[in-house]
This record gives structure tokens, sequence and C-alpha cells, in this order.
């Protein structure tokens, strides 16, 4: 059956035009982005704010006696705040900048990790984890012989809640799992499960992977039941590259050794040894991406504002459209079909390799992902090798899903 194509008009976007880059084409072709899970596109005010930051009085920041530098400084320390504040965060916490998730993970695992998970030590996650939060799971298991367990998914593709409870034992000491799931879009129920954890014990050490949610509005740290650590990315949150965030306890962050050595972080230097400043300075050596965190501040002013306008159901009608219009393509196998969902469709089509599809779009101007989205693992458990992911920002809009349903049933032409 062809998809019946709505009046698309309940689904145009306020926030399109913030959005330099749709006025380009690709390949010809009005430009289709459906690829916001990847990284989202920047809104003109966060470019503005960078270019501001380089031109107008950028120099490094916590070091120089002179005006440009402290004001740098000033700006670059009040996003700290900012962040905490975007995320409801109690002041027993601290937000380190990284370069990004993965850093922000690897940063805990080599280091809580290392200091304190011992042989036969449990850390559970879910076999819905991106890479980023397996392997340094699995660097750090190397070198301490703790053991991963793996929450598996249920026949709908959402966290097995029973397997998870089965795995709590007495050698459990992390729990680290992601919020929204970028391969399938499932939303996890994590305040519910970090709760489950600190019933059984409350010492378990509670991470979530917030990448995917806090684009989608979900950034409340006690929405999640405020886990010990909290991660994210600045680049899918409209914001600039090489910006990741680690939220976490303070008293935890003091207790664990430096991830890495070098300017900033340190107290005294001398030829035979040094010692650290307090979290957070302790985690950031070496000079940041200062006007890239800068930007990062009017990226949440940005999100906010548009969350407070109703963005996060802009979003939510358009995933449920997305998920309508999908459905009714012939072939279609859609992943977690059942499961509540932020932004994010996987699917792929009978017969069609999920890389030809990709090509076809993308001669149609439809930027989607395709493949293991770095959860290799989870396309296992599925059976599959790859799919095709759609994903949805705050500047889609109806027309984006029509154009997606249209390059479908023209890659079941050619392909099928
Ligand atoms: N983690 C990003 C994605 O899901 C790159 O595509």
């Amino acid at each position: 059956m062809k998809s019946m194509m709505h009046n698309t008009s309940l689904y145009l976007s306020p926030w399109k035009n913030d959005f330099s880059v749709f006025q380009n084409q690709m390949n010809g072709k009005d430009f289709v982005y459906l690829d916001t899970a990847s990284s989202a596109q920047k809104p003109r005010v966060v470019l503005d704010r960078l270019h501001t930051a380089y031109t107008s009085h950028y120099a490094n920041i916590h070091r120089g006696l002179y005006d440009f530098s402290q004001s740098m400084t000033a700006e670059f320390e009040a996003v700290r705040a900012r962040v905490l504040k975007f995320c409801g965060v109690p002041n027993t916490y601290h937000a380190i900048f990284t370069r990004n998730t993965t850093e922000s993970i690897n940063l805990v695992a080599a280091s809580w990790g290392i200091q304190n998970l011992k042989a036969g030590d449990e850390i559970v996650l879910t076999q819905m984890e991106h890479h980023a939060n397996i392997v340094p799971w699995q660097m750090v298991a190397e070198k301490t012989g703790a053991i991963i367990r793996y929450i598996q998914l249920n026949e709908n593709d959402e966290l097995d809640l029973d397997h998870f409870k089965s795995l709590l034992n007495e050698r459990t000491k992390i729990l680290s799992v992601v919020h929204v799931s970028n391969s399938l879009g499932v939303i996890n129920p994590v305040a519910d499960m970090i709760q489950t954890a600190r019933t059984f014990n409350e010492n378990i050490l509670t991470m979530v992977d917030a990448s995917q949610s806090v684009v989608h509005g979900g950034a409340n740290i006690k929405t999640l039941q405020t886990p010990d650590f909290i991660v994210f990315t600045a680049h899918k949150l409209y914001g600039p590259n090489g910006v990741g965030v680690l939220i976490g306890r303070a008293d935890i962050l003091n207790s664990m050794q430096p991830y890495q050595g070098g300017g900033d972080m340190i107290e005294t230097v001398s030829f035979t040894g040094s010692t650290y400043k307090e979290s957070p300075e302790k985690f950031e050596a070496g000079t940041p991406a200062i006007s890239e965190v800068i930007a990062l501040g009017a990226a949440i002013d940005y999100v906010e504002h548009a969350f407070q306008n109703g963005a996060a159901e802009h979003e939510a009608a358009l995933t449920d459209y997305m998920m309508e219009q999908l459905s009714q393509i012939d072939g279609i196998k859609i992943y977690a079909p059942h499961a509540k969902r932020a932004g994010v469709v996987s699917f792929n089509l009978n017969g069609i390799h999920h890389a030809d599809v990709a090509m076809t779009l993308d001669q149609m101007g439809i930027a989607v992902r395709t493949g293991h989205h770095c959860c290799m693992p989870l396309m296992g458990v599925l059976g599959v090798a790859g799919t095709v992911r759609a994903s949805v920002g705050l500047y889609s809009e109806g027309s984006d899903i029509d154009a997606l349903v249209r390059g479908l049933h023209k890659a079941q032409e050619l392909l099928g």
C-alpha cells in the first residue's frame, strides 16, 4: 500500500529559518536533513557567538592577568554554571568539559574504574549501548578483571527489566545506561532503573548517557533520579564540535585520580612530582575548546527557549507522523515499533541493503544514517548488519518525512 500523504502544514517548524544550512541544496535538491541524531545543525546564534568569541576579545583562559583573558575566563566559567542550571543539578555536583561524550565516559572508566574495580566486580551495561559506553569498560575490565553484564532486549527491542533485576548482585559496582538509544530511539526507563539499583545497593555507581535525550529536552537530572554521573555532547545539542560534558557528584570526582596530566590541572609541579587542583579543574588538563564552550552557552540558551516554546511537542508530533507514514510502506521492518521513542526511527526495507537505500536517498537530497550506528553488538542482537536510521530535530518538518517516504518508494522501485 502506498503511504497516505497528509497535509503537513501542522508540522512546519518555526525554528527552521534560524539554520542557514537549509538554504543550500544537496545533489541539486532541497536539503532534507534526517540525521540529527548523528549531529545537529547549528543555528546562527551559536555560530555568531563562536565568531564573536574568536574575533572580539579572544585570549587563553585561567592564565592571563589582562582584561581579555579575564573576560574570556569569566564567559567560559559562566557556561559551566549555565550547564549545571540547564540540567537542574544540585550544588553537590560539578560540570567538567571534555571533548565529547566518548571522552566523558572514558574519563570515568579510566579514573573511577581503574581505582575502584577489582577482579570479579561487575559492570552492568545494556545491549543497546553505543560503542562509547562499551569499549572503555572493556578496556577497564581487561586491566582489572572486572566482568561486564549486558541487560538484554525483550521481543519488542526494549530493555528486559526482569533481566536487569536478575543481574544485580553483591558484585555489581556500576550501572551505566543510555537514556535514549541512538540506534533505535527507544527511551529507556533510566530513573526506575537507577532507583532499582540503589534500592538493591546504594553504593552502586550510576551513570546516564544523555547524548540523545538532552537534544529532545530531557536534560533535567532530577527526572533521571539524579544519577552520580551524566554525560552528553555539545554537537548534538545544536552546539559546536569538540566539547563534551561530564556532570558528576563532586565527592566522587574529588576522590578520583586525574585522567590526563598537564597545564591548568596542577597546583604545584617539581621535577620529582606534582600536586593537583580539586575537581573540576583536576580533569581539564591543557587549553580547552574555549570559544566552543562559550558557544555551547548560546546553544543552551537557544534550546531552552525553543523547548519553552513547544519544540518537544513539535518533535514528538513529527516522530509520530514519521512512524505512521513509515509503517504504511510495504516491506518495511521497523525496529522497536511499539517503544516510547524520541526523534529516531530505525528500519530496513526487505531485500534491499541499507547502504543502497542511503545512496538512493542521497541522490534525492535526503540525509539519513545507515550502518551499525556505532552499536555493532546491538545489530548482532537484531540479526542485521545495519539499519537505515532517520532522526528529526526541532528544524524538521512534515515535508522532510514526506520526502523520505517518496525516497523509500523510489529505492523499492529501483532496487527491490
Ligand atoms: N553517535 C552518533 C550517531 O548516533 C554519531 O550517529
